[in-house]
């Protein structure tokens, strides 16, 4: 028996046809990709709201588990709730910071130079915060949920980027405040932080390196 109601037929290929074009294709594709950084200093100019609704459009095309597509994006550009939202993450931050964590975690994250204070995500216009939906009164027991709401961060860093838009990845901790902040039900679970917008005047980052190709990419 056939289980399968409806199927598409789908062409070989979307993108450029010749082998030569394929790599100009994936080359340019990496080297935009490359010139994205995390940003943590941001001016307040407005963003186009459509530009981040076609970001988070792409993010919402992700694989996912038996395609449940277990994801929110909550879009916050309130001033008086990203003020809110500001305030709780640097109550957390400054517990976080000065009491739980690790020697060992200050000593890494020390070259990036952040603390408890985060004033991007009052100053940033827009702040994206996604959260994996898991199983509630009105959703199905997902599978794979951080497998597939990483994708489709992914995905959304790679959209926002590709529009000119600056992020940060920014994962408070613990994060259950961005609950009420968002006013979301506990089935939802905060995945992460993205305050949106164009780098400050000022902003820097600091000076990293990427693993090269052939240390992260394995042959067989
Ligand atoms: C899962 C994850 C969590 C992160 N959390 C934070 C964070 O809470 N605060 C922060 O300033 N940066 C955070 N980052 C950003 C990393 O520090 C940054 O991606 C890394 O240093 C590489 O720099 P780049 O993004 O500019 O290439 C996080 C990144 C990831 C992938």
């Amino acid at each position: 028996m056939d289980t399968v109601a409806n199927r598409i037929a789908v062409a070989r290929t979307r993108g450029p046809a010749s082998a030569a074009e394929m790599v100009d294709a994936a080359r340019e594709f990496a080297d935009l990709m490359a010139t994205r950084r995390s940003i943590r200093h941001f001016a307040p100019d407005p963003v186009p709201m459509e530009a981040i609704e076609e970001a988070v459009r792409a993010a919402s095309t992700a694989p996912s588990g038996a395609n449940l597509q277990p994801w929110r994006f909550v879009v916050i550009t309130d001033p008086d709730r990203k003020r809110r939202l500001r305030d709780a993450a640097e109550a957390e931050e400054r517990a976080f910071y000065q009491r739980r964590a690790s020697p060992e975690w200050l000593d890494a994250i020390a070259p990036i130079g952040t603390d408890w204070h985060k004033p991007f995500l009052e100053v940033a216009p827009a702040v994206i915060v996604v959260f994996e939906v898991h199983q509630g009164p009105r959703t199905p027991k997902p599978y794979y949920v951080k497998e597939s709401v990483g994708i489709a961060v992914g995905l959304l860093i790679a959209a926002l980027h590709r529009a000119g838009l600056a992020t940060l990845t920014h994962t408070p901790s613990p994060m259950r405040f961005l609950n009420t902040v968002c006013e979301r039900p506990p089935e939802e679970r905060p995945y992460v932080v993205m305050p949106v917008g164009f780098p400050a005047a000022d902003a820097w980052v600091p000076d990293l390196e990427r693993k090269p190709l052939r240390e992260v990419l394995v042959r067989r």
